[in-house]
């Protein structure tokens, strides 16, 4: 067993998961496809011929070490590229626990422990998120939602309890001639968008709403878009907040939409695969308030908490809505006469066979109880504060552009353009050739970033100009990574422009 291949591949991943890459690590060690493959063809090709061979354990090794060494140490300190980073060690080691077990959390037969653990994770996160009172004695058999691979698969199940509740007989008859529609920020997730094409209502049917200046939605402007709808004989049947946006962590006013919703009859759903996570923090969870009056909200713990991905719960304030809209009964999988069949959870999702993703969650929670998960949402918070303020004492080298909570987006200002301000009214004025100087200036640092190895970081274009985002989910990032971010951005900017 000890030098088993199994063993060999299995203390690799466990020495990475204990002493994730830190300091002068490098984040990545940059391939392109092709050196990729030649690396690889050394020991064991990344293709398969016509006729593919066994390879021996030492080969197979070999290739395990480079499958380490090319890929991307997202555990990194200095990552800070996208809303999910720093994967909690136990959440990696119970994730590799679910595999082992390989079942399904479809059938309480088949997964009877994970059943329950899934019915108490839901629980307590329905009651986090105040769809629920208090704890009962005993653990539902119907819990407050599921887990759903991902974040934009769970947007669409949401949509389609939506549309179930506005239009039950679609699910047999199929579309009808009506134009339905539902509204989201033009800030929100594209999730929103390529569900309406799944589900046959189209993208046309998505009504993006005006958000400020931040990315958070302007609600005037969303009952105008209502009622707009409603004049041109469309069939408005769901709204979208967001409780932290992609690029800012802008979080909608809950309260403001849920009145809304509730005036129109329209389902509310809340987006919060980012920021939903705030809710872990007593400093930060009133970012959500109004979250309890929705119909559903989908939570990505795979982003601000660490779980591997993927962990997402899709809480739903009614659960009884949940097999009415999926249900289809199979006879051979959910039989009502066999132990325990009030359990199956099987039948009221669209998945058959679903992935364990709950156990990991439950032994980081159990592990690092309430106080730890709220420590890590105020860490995130802390690291993004510490940013803002060296941006903010930069003197003109680093601009923030937008951002709240955990995201800092900002563009550095090249020593011969300043004073500049990246007001989106100075941007609008900027000659063509400066703007392209400063547009091109974000893609240039990022790949000498990534050529060196020495951090990732995020970026996009704000009001035309690509700008920086800094996106804090590490509980390992120090004020000293922050630092040395902004020192590497500001050197490789330095760098460029005298060349
Ligand atoms: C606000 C928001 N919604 C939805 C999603 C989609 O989640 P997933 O990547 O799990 O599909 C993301 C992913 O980044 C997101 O940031």
């Amino acid at each position: 067993m000890a030098n088993s291949l199994e063993a060999r591949i299995a203390e690799r991943a466990l020495a990475y998961v204990v002493e994730s890459p830190t300091g002068a690590d490098p984040v990545i060690e940059l391939a392109s496809p092709d050196e990729l493959q030649a690396v690889f063809a050394s020991a064991v090709a990344l293709g398969f011929d016509e006729a593919a061979p066994a390879h021996d354990d030492d080969a197979i090794v070999s290739a395990v070490d480079s499958v380490i060494e090319y890929s991307v140490h997202t555990s990194h300190p200095r990552f800070v590229n996208q809303n999910f980073a720093g994967a909690d060690p136990l959440a990696v080691v119970g994730d590799w626990l679910g595999a082992a077990l390989n079942t399904t959390g479809a059938t309480f037969e088949a997964a009877p422990v994970f059943t329950l653990m899934e019915s108490a994770v839901l629980s307590k996160l329905g009651r986090i998120a105040g769809y629920l009172d208090s704890s009962a004695a005993r653990l539902p058999t119907l819990p407050p939602g599921l887990f759903c691979p991902g974040g934009s698969t769970a947007t669409l199940y949401a949509l389609q309890l939506a549309r179930h509740r506005a239009r039950p007989d679609v699910r047999r008859t199929g579309a009808t001639g009506e134009r339905l529609t539902l509204f989201v920020s033009d800030a929100g997730h594209y999730a929103a968008s390529k569900s309406a094409a799944l589900l046959g209502l189209g993208t046309d049917a998505v009504i993006k709403v005006d958000s400020d200046e931040n990315g958070a939605i302007v609600p005037r402007a969303l009952d105008d878009a209502v009622h707009a709808s409603l004049g041109a004989g469309e069939v408005p049947f769901a709204i979208i907040g967001t409780a932290g946006t992609t690029v800012t962590s802008s979080f909608d006013d809950l309260n403001a939409l849920a009145d809304i919703a509730n005036t129109h009859g329209l389902w509310l759903h809340i987006d919060g695969c980012y920021g939903g996570s705030a809710l872990f923090s007593p400093t930060h969870r009133q970012l959500l308030d109004g979250v309890e009056r929705s119909d559903s909200f989908v939570w990505n713990l795979h982003k601000m908490m660490g779980m591997t991905q993927q962990c997402t719960a899709l809480l739903v304030r009614e659960p009884a809505l949940l097999a009415p809209c999926f249900a289809l009964g199979a006879d051979y999988l959910f039989q009502p006469d066999k132990l325990h069949a009030e359990y199956d959870s099987g039948d009221r999702t669209f998945q058959c066979a679903r992935r364990i993703d709950v156990l990991k969650l439950w032994l980081a929670w159990k592990h690092h109880g309430d106080t730890g998960f709220a420590a890590r949402i105020d860490h995130a918070v802390e690291m993004a504060e510490h940013a803002r303020q060296r941006i903010a004492a930069s003197a003109g080298e680093f601009e923030e552009v937008a951002g709240t909570f955990t995201n800092v987006v900002f563009g550095w200002i090249p020593p011969a353009r300043r004073p500049l301000s990246l007001s989106p009214g100075s941007i609008a004025g900027l000659s063509p050739e400066i703007h392209a100087e400063l547009h091109t200036l974000a893609p240039q640092i990022k790949a000498r970033m990534q050529t060196e190895g020495t951090a990732m970081v995020g970026f996009q274009p704000i009001n035309g100009l690509n700008t920086f985002r800094l996106l804090f989910m590490n509980p390992t990032v120090a004020k000293t990574d922050v630092d040395a971010l902004l020192d590497l951005v500001s050197g490789y900017g330095r760098s460029i422009c005298e060349n």
